[in-house]
């Protein structure tokens, strides 16, 4: 314990000596996440990052958030004290993205009548072949918006990487999906979505959801759009990070909910009447992967002039040029 607060006083003088900005996703451990000068959910967090005027941003969060801090701020020098890569974000790569592409061509669409939509989760490399074919970035705050503004262009839209991202969002705008490579008609669909999930919003199910509401019969469920159809689809409220934090907070003290996203943020929402929407502890393990001692290794490496290559963001500058692209045009919308 004593460790702990000396880690925390060090870190507290190391950011008042230095030129940086500590950003935390809602995700991290709690002891990270206290120390942030800006936290949010990815989008809220690529927004503010943008409007700092600090020279080092020291990002706790996953690779993906990193880079796109790198994208749309090259002339920053942006570190993450653990570049852990958000397994979703892992499912795809630009061989990957470019096969499903060839598979949808085979299928009859040609590339003309495609317009790409990356969900914010995913590498700079796969954002800059979006970029590149015209397409932009989501998150899940804004998602309905950008497919409903990528619709207007008439053309299909390749959904990537997130199947549940892509489904739910039909669903609610009364559109068809399908899968590539499960079947399905891609002719047939408005959505075409890329095969990838995430595993941690994959543990919520709708038998949870039948325990909770037998257990206590007023009780309310709270999902991210990350989860299953089905659980969704079972689900009183779907939103992002943001969007179940405010839904939540707003909730009379007496109201049962129980929140289907990661552990970290639904432990410190509220203290009462709050369950998590599972039997095991959902937590993102790459999120968790952050501690107070990389955060301090990392500021102390700033202050020596030292810094940790493993630690620093670097994307090539032909990705830099595509992929802001595609970040831009999401921040035009
Ligand atoms: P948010 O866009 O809601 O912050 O989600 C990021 C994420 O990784 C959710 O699993
Ligand atoms: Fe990626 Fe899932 Fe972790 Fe979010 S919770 S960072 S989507 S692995």
């Amino acid at each position: 314990m004593r460790f702990i607060l000396n880690l925390k006083e060090e870190i507290i003088k190391l950011k008042n000596e230095l030129d940086v900005t500590l950003v935390a996703h809602f995700y991290q451990r709690d002891e990270v996440f206290e120390l942030a000068d800006i936290t949010g959910d990815s989008l809220e967090l690529a927004k503010k990052a943008k409007a700092t005027t600090s020279k080092y941003i020291v990002f706790c969060g996953v690779g993906f958030m990193g880079e796109s801090v790198k994208v749309m701020s090259p002339e920053k020098t942006v570190l993450m004290p653990k570049i852990a890569c958000c397994a979703m974000a892992r499912m795809i790569d630009e061989g990957y993205y470019e096969e499903n592409l060839v598979k949808i061509n085979e299928a009859g669409i040609a590339n003309e009548d495609i317009l790409p939509i990356t969900y914010i989760n995913s590498s700079a490399a796969v954002k800059a072949r979006v970029g590149k074919m015209g397409g932009m970035v989501c998150t899940s705050s804004n998602a309905y918006k950008i497919i409903e503004k990528g619709l207007e262009s008439g053309k299909k839209i390749f959904f990537v990487p997130d199947r549940c991202l892509g489904q739910n969002f039909a669903k609610s705008l009364n559109l068809k999906s399908a899968i590539v490579g499960d079947g399905s008609d891609l002719k047939e669909a408005d959505i075409i979505c890329y095969n990838g999930f995430c595993s941690v919003h994959q543990q919520f199910t709708v038998e949870d959801i039948e325990f909770y509401r037998e257990k206590y019969p007023d009780i309310l469920i709270a999902v991210h759009p990350e989860c299953d159809p089905k659980v969704c689809d079972a689900s009183d409220f779907v939103g992002s990070t943001s969007q179940l934090i405010k839904y939540i907070k707003e909730l009379p003290v007496e109201q049962k909910v129980a929140v289907g996203t990661e552990f970290n943020m639904v432990n410190r929402l509220r203290s009462k009447n709050t369950y998590i929407l599972s039997s095991t502890k959902p937590e993102c393990p790459t999120m968790n992967e952050t501690t107070l001692q990389d955060v301090y290794n990392t500021l102390k490496s700033i202050k020596d002039e030292n810094i940790m290559k493993e630690t620093e963001i670097s994307v090539s500058e032909e990705n830099i040029k595509y992929a802001r692209l595609a970040l831009e045009r999401m921040f035009e919308i």
